[in-house]
């Protein structure tokens, strides 16, 4: 798939502009470095940026995963400001998991932007994308349970609540909840 001509978007929210979603960038480097700064993030990501040098190879894989088709991964952005400069507001992710119709769904949104259903709306633009032009039939979600904000993010796009799974440590020390979404069947 080419990465440089798929764009996505999302409808506005309540005080918050329609959200544009497209392939990450080296120039969103500086932005992915400072959105990775904040300790919230931190806490629930398990593949972190820490310097220019490691975000420069993270914005790397996401490239080379749109050429392989494993990792469609989008920057999540508000549109340009009157000085032609875009604000990267989030990050939504599909990972394909070895079938031919499912994939796992992933995200975060910059500390900066929360509360503006940045993640649900960028979710959603995903997830109709993937069902009608990827032709995929089903989507997963898993985060931690005790990540309330995640879990809403989860609901909020209309991810049903499929199952609890138990902790695996070292790898998950917390029990998880798996939501799932499966594309709509084709009209009779
Ligand atoms: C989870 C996360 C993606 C939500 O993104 P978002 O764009 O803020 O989504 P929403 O605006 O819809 O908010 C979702 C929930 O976050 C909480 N929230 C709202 N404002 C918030 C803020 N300023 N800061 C933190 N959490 C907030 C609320 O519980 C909200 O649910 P509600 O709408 O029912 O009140 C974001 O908090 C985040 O990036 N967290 C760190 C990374 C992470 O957990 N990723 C998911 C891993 S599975």
């Amino acid at each position: 798939m080419d990465k440089s001509t798929v764009a996505l978007r999302t409808e506005a929210a309540e005080g918050a502009p329609a959200l544009l979603l497209r392939a990450w960038a080296p120039r969103d480097i500086p932005q992915l470095v400072e959105a990775h700064r904040d300790a919230e993030l931190r806490r629930w990501i398990t593949t972190l940026v820490h310097d220019e040098e490691s975000a420069a190879r993270w914005v790397q894989d996401q490239r080379s995963g749109w050429d392989s088709g494993e990792r469609i991964a989008f920057a999540v952005v508000e549109p340009a400001a009157a000085d032609g400069g875009e604000t990267v507001v989030g990050h939504v992710v599909l990972k394909r998991t070895g079938t031919a119709t499912s994939a796992e769904v992933g995200y975060w949104t910059a500390a900066a932007a929360r509360g503006r259903a940045v993640a649900p709306r960028a979710l959603r633009a995903l997830t109709d994308w993937a069902f009608t032009v990827l032709d995929l039939t089903r989507l997963d979600l898993l985060h931690r349970t005790d990540n309330a904000a995640s879990c809403r993010v989860a609901e909020k796009a209309g991810y049903r609540l499929e199952a609890v799974l138990p902790a695996a440590p070292p790898a998950f020390p917390e029990t998880g909840h798996l939501h799932t979404r499966a594309a709509e069947p084709p009209a009779p």
